[in-house]
């Protein structure tokens, strides 16, 4: 008997980095797993790998912030499945610049995809969750979002609201069995993070205390412990995982 066995656990953003490690964690500790992303061939590409190590494993294209295509799916799903156990939200931009040569439509895409996705993938779960009385929910926030970064004004917002929405969530649904937390990745190896100029990444991992940047591992094994009954009475929690960067 694996951990997550018989569990079903949604995944935004998981065709790549931290997402993609995180549905490798739930597909490989037993859970029926489901990749969620923007791009049709990133997420077929991502199935297909984790299918060929035989975990449960499926995939939807979807933006998001399309509100109306996500609830189609978190229907199926329940649907096919008679139930969802834990919904990470994980997929989240950056469009960086200095707050005072920010364009509108920067400001406005990041808070999109990264607050309001995690606000209409919240709500539209939450309709499922409220009803099975049962069900466990994960923000993929920053600390920037604690901290504030010279040149992601837009970035360092959307994360911020991503742990105030995490409590309030957690105290709306609380009464319900319902447990909301959020983790602070610091400087993980990814896409997101490769594009860095050499000179910020040695400024980084100047600051680390464990003077290394982190892997996605790290971050996954959290969301197992946080989504397991281990983790059943911790809710409206941002916890930290940035080698002591932020402290
Ligand atoms: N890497 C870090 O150091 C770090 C640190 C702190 C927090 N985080 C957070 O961790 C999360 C994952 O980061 P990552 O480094 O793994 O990023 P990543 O490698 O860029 O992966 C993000 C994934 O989300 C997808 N995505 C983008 N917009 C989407 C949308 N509107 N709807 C659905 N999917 C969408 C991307 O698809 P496309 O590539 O096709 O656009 C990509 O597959 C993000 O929320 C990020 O802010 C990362």
């Amino acid at each position: 008997m694996r951990r997550f066995d018989g569990k079903v656990a949604i995944i935004t953003g998981a065709a790549r980095g931290i997402g993609f490690s995180i549905a490798e964690a739930f597909a490989s500790a037993g859970a029926t797993t489901v990749i969620i992303d923007i791009s049709e061939k990133s997420v077929q590409e991502a199935v297909r790998k984790l299918q060929s190590f035989e975990y449960k494993v499926i995939g939807f294209n979807a933006d998001v912030t399309d509100g109306n295509r996500i609830d189609e799916i978190f229907k199926e799903i329940t649907a096919r499945y008679g139930h969802i156990d834990i919904l990470i939200n994980n997929a989240g931009i950056t469009r960086d610049s200095l707050l005072m040569k920010m364009k509108e439509e920067d400001w406005d895409i990041v808070l999109n995809v990264n607050l309001k996705g995690t606000f209409i993938c919240t709500q539209k779960i939450s309709r499922i969750l409220l009803k099975q009385k049962k069900g466990v929910i994960i923000n993929i926030t920053s600390i920037i979002g604690l901290m504030g970064n010279v040149g992601q004004a837009n970035y360092a917002a959307s994360k911020g609201g991503i742990i105030a929405l995490t409590k309030s969530s957690a105290k709306e649904f609380g009464s319900r069995n319902i447990r909301v937390n959020a983790i602070a990745p610091g400087f993980i190896e990814t896409e997101m993070t490769k594009v860095l100029p050499e000179e910020i990444v040695i400024k980084y991992l100047d600051a680390i205390p464990l003077k290394r940047m982190g892997r996605t591992k790290s971050i996954s094994d959290l969301c197992l412990f946080l989504a397991s009954e281990e983790a059943d009475y911790i809710t409206g929690q941002t916890i930290q995982v940035d080698g002591g960067l932020l402290m």
